[in-house]
């Protein structure tokens, strides 16, 4: 609860019970900003492997976006809440190309929002009811904690229905996984999965399907990676992992759930290094009153109406846009191999994935070879080592990981050698 001096601002309950909900990872971040490197405010600050963002395509997508800004007088008028008709087309063939989805998606299937994590709070606030849940497969990314929650009166709860953590649906984990009365409504999964990167079989896609309509859950995808994944291996045609699978390209999904529970969330912050650009889709075939729903509510926040032309004009470059795609793919698979080459030369074990811009790494073993046990103490103290020698890194507590000694750090960066040997001390 929030303590009395809070109390004289006359907030409303509501946004007190936001403030006091726990988010490790936005406390972890707060703590970090201080500290990142900043070209002007802090030239000697530490590199930041602990967020999500992609370096590898920058000076191509800069390039690009400068051709692409435009003003016009009609600019300066209202703009479509939930994006432009041209836009949400632009975006449905963008997914048509690349998501394979079983029916063309159409431009009255996508609503725009700032955001994917947008998405999910609107998803969420049209889903489900002050007191309703919302299950997530844990673990998970942690700003979910917000997305879900604030404001919204709804619970999130986690579950772990992973043989490992890098594993798949273990389907008698998830069969006795405890559905909260009948408060719980949506569950909510990522694929491909953050933290670690790998992605869903369809086989376990159809389990997790069949499990929510057996308790009549909505069920999100959160497909923000879905373009950045580098299985099979771009050029070749080998897959070292499973592939990623939109949900939307399961031919006769009715026959697991009925399709108008199953939406999508998708956006070009990861995918197209756009964080700052704040593009988020809810992507609904089935579903006509959910998509009036976040149509409605669409009207709170918003993008300008110069942001919308602007990625107009990128979207429509269809051959830019494949290249860029493909590219992003070669460069994370590069970089992936880099890292996990000099992982394997340090020692330090690491899950395999076949999807960028992050790795998770496991020191467990290193404190076990000392005969020691690691904690989530210990991790804490690492966390914070590495900060204030110059590396930011996301532990495993923030994406809500069992068991201490997992680490996530992002490769896709001009990094280097020097601050990783600062990280893990080998210089
Ligand atoms: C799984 C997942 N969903 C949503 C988001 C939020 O994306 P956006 O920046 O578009 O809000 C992130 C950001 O890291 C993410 O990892």
């Amino acid at each position: 609860m929030q303590d009395q001096g809070s109390i004289s601002s006359r907030l409303s309950q509501r946004a007190l019970d936001s403030l006091a909900a726990p988010v490790p990872l936005r406390a972890k971040l707060i703590r970090a900003l201080p500290e990142l490197y900043h070209p002007t405010l802090n030239p000697t600050g530490a590199i930041n492997m602990g967020l999500a963002h992609n370096d590898l395509m920058q000076k191509d997508i800069m390039e690009k976006l400068s051709t692409c800004l435009e003003f016009q007088t009609s600019d300066l008028e209202y703009g479509d809440p939930h994006g432009s008709r041209v836009l949400r087309g632009l975006v449905a063939d963008l997914m048509n190309r690349h998501f394979n989805p079983v029916i063309p998606l159409h431009f009255r299937n996508i609503t725009v929002v700032p955001g994917a994590g947008a998405a999910v709070w609107q998803l969420v606030q049209s889903l489900a009811d002050p007191g309703d849940s919302v299950m997530v497969l844990a673990p998970y990314y942690g700003n979910f904690d917000l997305d879900v929650c604030v404001s919204t009166g709804v619970k999130l709860i986690p579950i772990y229905p992973h043989h490992s953590m890098d594993g798949g649906i273990d389907m008698d984990l998830l069969n006795s996984t405890k559905i909260i009365g009948t408060k719980c409504k949506v569950l909510l999964i990522t694929n491909p999965r953050n933290p670690h990167g790998c992605c869903y079989s369809v086989k376990d896609m159809k389990h997790l399907l069949t499990f929510a309509s057996k308790h009549s859950l909505h069920v999100i995808f959160d497909e923000v990676y879905g373009l950045s994944t580098f299985n099979p291996i771009p050029g070749t045609e080998s897959s070292l992992f499973e592939p990623f699978t939109s949900v939307l390209s399961i031919a006769n999904i009715e026959q697991w759930i009925a399709p108008q529970l199953v939406h999508v969330v998708y956006g070009m912050s990861k995918d197209f290094c756009l964080n700052g650009l704040r593009l988020g889709f809810i992507v609904d075939q089935y579903n006509a009153d959910l998509r009036s729903a976040v149509t409605l509510s669409s009207m709170f926040g918003y993008m300008s109406t110069l942001n919308d032309r602007l990625v107009c004009n990128l979207l429509k470059d269809t051959t830019w846009i494949d290249w860029f795609v493909n590219t992003n793919r070669q460069r994370l698979y590069k970089a992936y191999e880099l890292t996990t080459k000099y992982l394997e030369q340090l020692g330090i074990e690491y899950i395999p994935s076949g999807v960028g811009p992050f790795i998770v790494v496991k020191i467990d073993r290193l404190f076990k070879n000392h005969g020691q046990e690691i904690s989530f103490e210990i991790e804490e103290a690492i966390w914070e080592t590495a900060l204030l020698n110059g590396v930011y890194i996301a532990q495993g507590y923030v994406f809500h990981c069992l068991e201490p000694g997992y680490f996530r750090l992002t490769y896709s960066l001009e990094w280097d050698h020097n601050n990783l040997h600062m990280l893990w001390g080998t210089s």
